[in-house]
């Protein structure tokens, strides 16, 4: 008949037809397995990016507590360290204070009878005076590094308070102090001798970190929402080493040859002792600057 394909035909068609499918499906499923293949790429690309996201994690987290750690270290160093200090403040400091005194009267009678003694006699006096100040200084440290005897406040003026420490500061003419107190500042409540053992410890440093000459600003301004007033003495010398600056509180840390390291300490123990903190800023190279922050008496 017309139009009738030939069995053999008909077969080899079908056959390729089932060929054909056959073919197809398994493109179908190349396909699929090219998309599942993207797909395992994507994920486990997003997979690396969150094992090294949190690797990071991780690696902050084991910094942050080894910070902490170090920190913790450095405390209980200081601690150790000033538990032994108060006991050898307690026996040394008082034991000293006794003939130190007791020398400082014998040379105040040598300079009421020597008053008509030639020059070099009266230097030596001068000098003998000076140091046993300078003695009497390091145990007064020693024992407020240790032991900080609960202030007595009153209402006080930081200027008045400021210049009567500046007198009494050692200040060589190559140096020059710019005060700059606004007469509106209010009173602060304080243990005037505490603060003004404060002030001199920071200036003393100040004025010893520009062995060459240079300027001390000691200047002052008030933050009436948080109730303070801010002390901020500041020098040019040569800043502080930034390895230092984590041990700067420490007690008998010190950069310098004759003395002891403990001024910061007592800096920091009678600022808190008055209901006030000590801040640093340190410009390598250039200077730093001390800040001591205060609370406003009361009723102003
Ligand atoms: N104004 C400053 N400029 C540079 N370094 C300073 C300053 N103040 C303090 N320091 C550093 O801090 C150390 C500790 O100071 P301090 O506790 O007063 O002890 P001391 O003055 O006896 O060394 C100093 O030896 C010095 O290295
Ligand atoms: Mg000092």
């Amino acid at each position: 008949m017309e139009g009738d394909i030939p069995i053999e035909l008909q077969q080899k068609i079908d056959a390729l037809e089932r060929r054909n499918k056959l073919l197809e499906e398994g493109l179908h499923q190349a396909e699929r397995l090219r998309q599942m293949c993207d797909q395992s790429a994507q994920e486990l690309k997003a997979t690396k990016a969150l094992l090294i996201h949190q690797g990071e994690v991780l690696e902050a987290r084991v910094q942050e507590r080894t910070q902490l750690l170090l920190a913790a270290q450095e405390d209980l160093v200081r601690k150790e360290k000033l538990a032994l200090l108060g006991q050898v403040a307690d026996t040394v400091g008082h034991e000293l204070r006794n003939p130190l005194g007791v020398m400082n009267n014998a040379v105040y009678f040598l300079q009421a009878v020597l008053a008509d003694a030639d020059a070099s006699v009266k230097e030596y006096l001068g000098i003998i005076k000076d140091e046993i100040a300078e003695a009497e200084r390091i145990v007064s440290d020693l024992l407020d590094a240790v032991r900080t005897k609960p202030p007595q406040p009153e209402d006080v003026t930081l200027a008045g308070l400021l210049q009567q420490t500046l007198r009494k500061c050692n200040v060589p003419p190559s140096i020059t102090v710019h005060l700059d107190i606004p007469t509106t500042l209010p009173a602060i409540r304080v243990d005037p001798a505490q603060m003004h053992q404060v002030f001199w410890n920071l200036i003393t440093n100040g004025v010893e970190a520009m062995p060459q000459g240079g300027t001390l600003d000691i200047q002052a301004h008030e933050d009436p929402v948080d109730k303070t007033v801010t002390v901020c003495i500041k020098d040019n010398g040569g800043g502080i080493a930034p390895e230092h600056l984590g041990k700067l509180f420490q007690p008998l840390f010190t950069t310098k040859v004759r003395r002891v390291g403990l001024g910061l300490v007592v800096v920091k123990n009678l600022t808190q002792a008055n209901g006030g903190r000590v801040g640093v800023e340190n410009m390598p190279g250039k200077g730093c600057a001390f800040t001591v922050t205060l609370l406003t008496a009361a009723d102003s």
